[in-house]
């Protein structure tokens, strides 16, 4: 009888606590499982490093043992989905994804929902119906139409105040787009918003050409040389999708010799270290801040409240109990420093 009590008692209490959560008293340590479609991505890497510090910091904080285990998916979503496997196998509390193909998360939530596992995904958002499949699946990140229209404005902002912009004097903006990888909802939410942006704000613009360069500086080099061979000194504006084609564009400028006074303008997003360096330097005229701290410490507060049980740290919200989106933010000139801080 005593037994039978005993057996009920720990069935509630699994239920109570709910799939992946241990007991807040007991936990002294957690395993995270993470696995990055490409480790290379510089905004990636950087994302990265802050979350093995704030899983540091919180393990001082809180006294629990906080271990780490991160995977390179190298561009493979069927390596990716092994690797979840191993993971769950391996005994992860939690694992946080950043899916190869934002398309195929089906394997990765079926076999987390089998095994009572929460995932927290995180950077190339997947659609919501998928996130819906299972309560205990999360997506942290941002709002790729924010960085869009930021970018835009910043745009619109350039051409306005600064006449020698308008090289051929025309009135009209001239433009290219360095798109990063087809598909991928920040390349094709940026693109639409940032040239909507432009027309709003009053700003005739011409879209000279345009080269997807899968977020990749070198790939944004050699794209560029192409684009400039096609339309020389027409071009007056280059939109990045990311910091990195931005540089990979800068790159391409200082090979050809163009002299600086020639230079179209150049905005980049992310703000990654290197990024923020060329808008120091005056290279990049502008960049909009993608906030690597912020989703890498909810990313981190959520992963540790899922398996404490913990409520979340008040610093983040979590939106329709699965979204964290931390927003976007401009970087000039005139407010890098507070921004590089
Ligand atoms: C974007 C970021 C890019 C790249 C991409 C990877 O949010 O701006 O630089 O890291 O994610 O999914």
């Amino acid at each position: 009888m005593l037994k039978r009590y005993i057996i009920l008692c720990a069935a509630a209490a699994l239920l109570l606590t709910g799939c992946g959560r241990k007991d807040e008293d007991t936990v002294k340590n957690i395993k995270i499982g993470v696995t990055l479609y490409d480790q290379y991505d510089t905004f990636i890497s950087e994302l990265m490093n802050v979350f093995t510090s704030c899983a540091s910091e919180k393990e001082e904080e809180s006294g629990i043992a906080i271990n780490i285990e991160t995977l390179d998916a190298s561009g493979s979503q069927t390596t990716q989905n092994e690797q979840v496997q191993m993971l769950i196998e391996k005994g992860c509390d939690v694992i946080c994804v950043n899916l190869v193909d934002r398309t195929e998360p089906t394997t990765i939530t079926d076999m987390a929902e089998k095994n009572g596992v929460p995932i927290i995904f995180f950077n190339r958002e997947l659609v919501s119906e998928d996130l819906e499949r299972w309560d205990q699946l999360y997506y942290v990140g941002a709002d790729a139409f924010e960085s869009g229209v930021l970018q835009g404005e910043l745009a619109a902002s350039a051409f306005k105040n600064n006449p020698a912009m308008d090289k051929n004097g025309d009135g009209i903006c001239q433009y290219i787009v360095l798109e990063g990888e087809a598909g991928h909802q920040d390349s094709i939410v940026r693109t639409e918003y940032s040239i909507n942006t432009l027309m709003e704000q009053g700003v005739e613009v011409e879209k000279l050409g345009y080269a997807i360069a899968n977020w990749n500086r070198a790939q944004a080099q050699t794209k560029t040389a192409t684009m400039f061979a096609q339309y020389g000194n027409r071009i007056e504006l280059i939109l990045a999708n990311n910091d990195d084609m931005a540089l990979g564009a800068i790159d391409e400028l200082k090979a050809a010799e163009l002299p600086r006074e020639m230079w179209p303008v150049v905005i980049g997003i992310d703000g990654t270290d290197v990024g923020l360096e060329a808008v120091k330097k005056g290279e990049m005229t502008a960049t909009v801040y993608n906030d690597k701290e912020g989703q890498a410490k909810g990313m981190l507060e959520l992963a540790y409240s899922i398996v404490t049980g913990n409520p979340l740290s008040e610093e983040f919200e979590l939106q329709d109990g699965k979204y964290i989106r931390l927003p976007y933010q401009i970087v000039t000139k005139d407010n890098l420093e507070e921004i590089q801080k």
